[in-house]
């Protein structure tokens, strides 16, 4: 079976994509065999696992090579995970013609043979790199934060991943939207929140929330993913749950004809 592609995307910042990318990729790891594309000039993800924000020899950036001969070569972090770490010129991608989309789209399906999931971080702005991701995946995942400005970026993505849906990739699917950095005792304001976006998004809403714990912050620092960095906390078990959560949707959307 060719890799599912995973794009793990909202335009808005800080809500958790990285971290989300990240753990999914090490327990998927586990079982799988997995590739995570550090699709964002920041490097964050490349740095949570290399400690450095760029990767020396394989990097994003030759899947935006429109020469087929230029190798792509994932670093080996485990025996089952790969990474394509960022390029500090990835960037400059948003400074090529368009066609550059259509590059990554075929340079990342080029990979799918060696993989069961490809999980894509991607950066926090609508432009090529994101659209990139979204033309080639098949799912998109989205982790929000339950504040007041989370609805109007759900509902611009959402008109972005339908635009997308109709024009270039009829096989995206929206995977489900994940809140994260809840407070253990939810607040009066997420819970609104929480009310609006089941009336809005309803089956999209995963059933799995992250809470916040400074643990998170501190696996980055040390470069392991949180069910190394604390194997017991509630969010190592969440992300636990999350993962398994996301594999019995992805099976039960590829049964529906
Ligand atoms: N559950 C959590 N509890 C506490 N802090 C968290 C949690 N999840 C993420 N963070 C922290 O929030 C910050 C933003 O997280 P992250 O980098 O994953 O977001 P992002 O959406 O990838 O950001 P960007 O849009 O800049 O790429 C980081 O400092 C991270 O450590
Ligand atoms: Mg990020």
């Amino acid at each position: 079976m060719p890799a599912i592609i995973l794009a793990i995307a909202n335009q808005k910042g800080g809500v958790g994509k990285t971290t989300a990318s990240v753990n999914i990729a090490h327990i998927l790891s586990e079982s799988q065999r997995v590739l995570l594309v550090d699709n964002d000039p920041q490097g964050n993800a490349t740095k949570c696992f290399i400690q450095e924000r760029v990767a020396p020899d394989s990097d994003t950036l030759t899947l935006y090579s429109d020469n087929p001969d230029d190798p792509v070569a994932p670093m080996v972090i485990s025996d089952r995970l790969g990474l394509l770490g960022t390029h500090i010129h990835l960037a400059a991608v948003a400074e090529r013609t368009f066609e550059v989309i259509f590059d990554f789209r075929a340079r990342i399906h080029s990979l799918r043979d060696h993989y069961d999931i490809i999980v894509v971080d991607c950066l926090p702005n609508f432009g090529y790199l994101l659209n990139a991701a979204l033309i080639s995946a098949d799912y998109i995942l989205v982790p929000i934060e339950m504040d007041i400005f989370a609805l109007d970026g759900l509902r611009d993505l959402m008109g972005s991943v339908e635009r997308i849906r109709n024009r270039h990739n009829q096989g995206l699917k929206m995977l489900g939207i994940l809140p994260n950095k809840v407070h253990g005792a939810k607040t009066r304001i997420e819970k609104q929140i929480e009310e609006e976006l089941m009336r809005l998004y309803g089956r999209l809403m995963l059933g799995t929330q992250i809470t916040q714990s400074i643990k998170i912050p501190e696996s980055h620092a040390n470069a392991l993913a949180i069910t190394q960095h604390a194997p017991d906390s509630q969010q190592s078990q969440q992300y636990r749950q999350l993962t398994d959560e996301l594999l019995s949707r992805m099976a039960t959307m590829e049964a529906r004809p």
